[in-house]
């Protein structure tokens, strides 16, 4: 019986360090892999988003999820969705004033506006996550 006591206390410690050597196992190899940056955004994606934030986030919601009140731009561009770049330029241009979404064409430039798509699709594709874009920095 002591015998046996014996054996398991110091079996103990042991495990605790095969515990404690196949953490550090698991954290030296995620810092070893490669590290997917899911918020680095394109030049075109960066603008957009800002704009995005600026003028659409209120009723499309933050980080383009969508509201209540107004559609998740992530689906409506998404491959299954009715939206092509060509009908997003359009309707932010001239707007769907009957339906609540107000014309932009007096403050954005088409090329903006292609920009705030570049964005809206970034996260639609899933390559931009949540948050705050950032963009690449000078090398
Ligand atoms: C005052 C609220 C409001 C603001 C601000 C707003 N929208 Fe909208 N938007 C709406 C509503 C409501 C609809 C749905 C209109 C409809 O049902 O036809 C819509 C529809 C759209 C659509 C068509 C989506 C689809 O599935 O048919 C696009 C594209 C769009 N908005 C882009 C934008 C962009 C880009 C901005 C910022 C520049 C913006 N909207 C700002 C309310 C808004």
């Amino acid at each position: 019986m002591e015998a046996y006591y014996k054996r398991k206390v110091e079996t103990m410690p042991r495990i605790g360090m095969a515990l404690m050597l196949a953490l550090l196992g698991r954290l030296l190899s995620a810092q070893d892999a490669p590290q997917h940056d899911t918020l680095l955004a394109s030049p075109s994606e960066y603008e957009g988003w800002k704009r995005y934030h600026l003028y659409c986030d209120r009723c499309h919601g933050q980080d383009a999820m969508g509201t209540t009140f107004a559609p998740d731009l992530r689906r409506s561009i998404a491959a299954d969705g009715l939206v092509t770049r060509e009908i997003f330029v359009q309707v932010v241009r001239d707007g769907r004033a009957a339906n609540g979404m107000p014309a932009f064409g007096t403050l954005l430039r088409d090329e903006q506006i292609a920009q705030i798509y570049d964005y809206v699709k970034a996260r639609s594709d899933g390559r931009l996550v949540r948050g705050r874009p950032h963009r690449p920095t000078a090398p």
